[in-house]
């Protein structure tokens, strides 16, 4: 077998997948869905036995961390029999990390299950602490829900890491309240510059974004700074606030771009292998794992689609135009 690591045309190790297990969502937020989505039909969907197989060959091809998404990953049906068995990779040591992008509606129910397979860290999506402006921007939340989730994940023992898309004339006035609340409740907070994907209009996403240099410089009035090296594997460089010692980190595709240390790449839920977040190349590998029930032909493409992993995005807002967008939605990918 040909377990050689998966090395792209610019010297980067792919070692973090990300599988999307489901399109759907239980909620709409605005910046990642329009309100009325067409999903996909339930036969284009791999299975579950097909996603363990695909995660499966991955690890065999060096992916340490495994990350799940969505749509809302905990709505795909009997996602606790595919996260079982996909932790048997945690015991053997060859993967360091399962772990899980959520909107933390299901949390509640699930959380115990979670941490009790191998699971040690969670993030969850959340933009505001105000529930009228929670409803707004997910259409369908309830924010009460989401806190309880985020709280059974907490006392089951998963670290939290908070992801926050900081949306202009949103979230500003709350940036010192969603501080205060991850510092006391213990929980790893990430700002997000919103990248232009979906089908919002150009008006509505310049208008919306928020620089993180400016959030950057928002914090420094209050805290000081200090820059560390510490990393989760994915694309956040974090700071610690020498006032709390808590930990803030700054996702930046729009200012400061991090594509050079892309060590990534994402499968939906269709089997559709996205070498970049920001741009359309994509590989199948839905017909391959069908064809034959051996690995030897899903691995050869994927091997020909990392030759092909391209340098970076082009998402760019300056000169005030959105540049570099993609029609798909986040959903699509999982982020
Ligand atoms: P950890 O570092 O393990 O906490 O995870 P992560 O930041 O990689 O994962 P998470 O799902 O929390 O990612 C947060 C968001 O960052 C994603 O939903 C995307 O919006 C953005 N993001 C993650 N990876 C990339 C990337 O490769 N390119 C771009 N442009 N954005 C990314
Ligand atoms: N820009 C930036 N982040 C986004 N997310 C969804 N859509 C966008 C966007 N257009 C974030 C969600 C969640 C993660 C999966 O992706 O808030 O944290
Ligand atoms: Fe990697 Fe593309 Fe994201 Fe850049 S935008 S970090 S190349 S996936």
């Amino acid at each position: 077998m040909d377990h050689a690591p998966l090395i792209d045309p610019f010297a980067r190790r792919v070692s973090y997948l990300r599988v999307s297990v489901t399109d759907r969502c239980d909620f709409r937020c605005t910046y990642c869905m329009a309100e009325h989505m067409q999903f996909l039909p339930k036969k284009d969907l791999l299975s579950l036995e097909e996603l363990d197989r695909l995660c499966s060959a991955f690890i065999g091809l060096g992916v340490e961390k495994l990350r799940i998404t969505g749509g809302e990953p905990l709505v795909r049906r009997d996602i606790l029999t595919f996260f079982r068995r996909i932790s048997r990779h945690l015991e053997t040591g060859a993967l360091k990390e399962l772990t899980l992008t959520t909107n933390g509606s299901q949390l509640a129910r699930f959380a115990p299950d979670l941490a009790a397979l191998g699971m040690r860290r969670i993030n969850v999506s959340l933009d505001t602490l105000d529930a009228d402006k929670f409803a707004a921007i997910t259409r369908w939340g309830r924010l009460d829900q989401v806190l309880e989730g985020i709280a059974a994940a907490k006392a089951a023992g998963l670290r939290v890491k908070i992801n926050t898309v900081a949306l202009k004339g949103f979230n500003e006035d709350e940036l010192f309240d969603l501080v205060a609340w991850c510092g006391a409740e213990g929980h790893d907070l990430t700002f997000i510059e919103v990248m232009p994907m979906g089908d919002m209009g150009e008006e509505t996403r310049l208008d919306q974004y928020w620089p993180l240099s400016q959030v950057r410089a928002r914090l420094a009035e209050r805290f000081t700074l200090d820059e560390t090296a510490e990393t989760t594997g994915g694309p956040a460089r974090y700071v610690r606030l020498r006032e709390t010692g808590q930990r803030i980190g700054f996702i930046t595709p729009l200012t400061h771009n991090f594509c050079e240390s892309c060590n990534r790449v994402r499968v939906t839920c269709t089997g559709e292998l996205f070498m970049c977040l920001g741009q359309e190349d994509v590989a199948d590998l839905r017909a391959p794992l069908r064809a034959s029930p051996d690995d030897a032909q899903l691995i050869a493409t994927i091997r020909a689609a990392i030759a092909r992993k391209p340098k970076g995005h082009d998402f760019d807002y300056s000169r005030q135009q959105v540049a570099g967008q993609m029609r798909r939605h986040m959903s699509h990918t999982g982020g």
